[in-house]
């Protein structure tokens, strides 16, 4: 039963394969990959010298009823291939490691030609601006084992602890998290919202403070996270839509 069960999927996996394969007939890109009236194809290149740039974002957005924006990777010549636009007239832009984003540039479904310049960032600091938050929060400095509050038996513990507890809500690391130097502020912050208040308590909240003013007095003096490695392999294979549905009102938590 269970064997049967697992050929179906199969079968409707290859139909679905089958059905959603590229229309023949369109112009096709040197790696075969075939740009028909549904997709925009391009090339991305470094503004110094034009170095194809692999393993880089491009994005390209549209307004439908709802801001709409889907996201692929270029492959080792910077080769792109954005599939399945719906109608709508897009603006494309490329974010990537080492580099600052680049301008948008408008481009109609349909385009097999696209040529996106982009340039290095000029500074590490520059380039740290879009390293996930997991990056900036590797660079915490965990309180003295002899420090910790009861219960916790390492240092891995407790950060992973702050990690799970801040996570829960929202990301710890991300540029709200990072900029506020001084005790004061996060004892203020800590109180605007009875979970993260006691999430801090929980970490030992004196020790939290001190721990979270050291982390960001070190990024204020330029201190970046090393730089993360770019999309990789069947990494690069990503396609990801993404639909705005939120409002401004759609967090709030009274
Ligand atoms: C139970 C949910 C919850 C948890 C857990 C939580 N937070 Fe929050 N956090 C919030 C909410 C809600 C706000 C917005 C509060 C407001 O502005 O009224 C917020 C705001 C903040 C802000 C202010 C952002 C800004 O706009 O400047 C910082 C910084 C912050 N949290 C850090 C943390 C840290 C560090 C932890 C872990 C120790 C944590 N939070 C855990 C819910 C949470």
């Amino acid at each position: 039963m269970r064997g049967m069960t697992r050929a179906m999927m199969w079968s409707l996996v290859a139909l679905i394969c089958f059905i959603s394969r590229p229309a023949a007939g369109g112009p096709q890109t040197a790696s075969g990959a075939t740009v028909d009236k549904n997709c925009i194809g391009g090339v991305v290149v470094n503004s110094n010298g034009a170095k194809p740039e692999a393993g880089v974002w491009v994005i390209a957005e549209t307004k439908l009823q709802v801001p709409f924006r889907k996201i692929v990777v270029t492959d080792d010549q910077g080769r792109f291939l954005v599939p399945d636009l719906p109608d709508g007239s897009y603006e494309l832009w490329v974010r990537g490691y080492g580099l600052k984003d680049s301008e948008r540039v408008p481009a109609a479904r349909g385009a097999d030609k696209v040529k996106i310049q982009v340039a290095n960032a000029a500074t590490p600091q520059e380039a740290a601006k879009i390293y996930p938050a997991s990056y900036w929060t590797s660079m915490i400095h965990p309180p003295a084992k002899e420090e910790l509050p009861a219960g916790y038996a390492s240092q891995e513990q407790w950060l992973a602890a702050l990690r799970g507890g801040c996570n829960q809500c929202h990301q710890l690391g991300m540029l709200a998290t990072r900029k506020h130097t001084d005790v004061d502020d996060w004892d203020g912050i800590f109180q605007r919202n009875q979970g993260m208040g006691q999430a801090a308590t929980r970490l030992g909240k004196e020790l939290l403070e001190k721990t979270l003013v050291d982390w960001e007095l070190r990024m204020k003096a330029g201190e970046v996270p090393p730089m993360p490695p770019r999309p990789a392999g069947i990494e690069r294979n990503f396609v990801v839509s993404q639909w705005d549905w939120g409002t401004r009102e759609s967090f709030s938590m009274m």
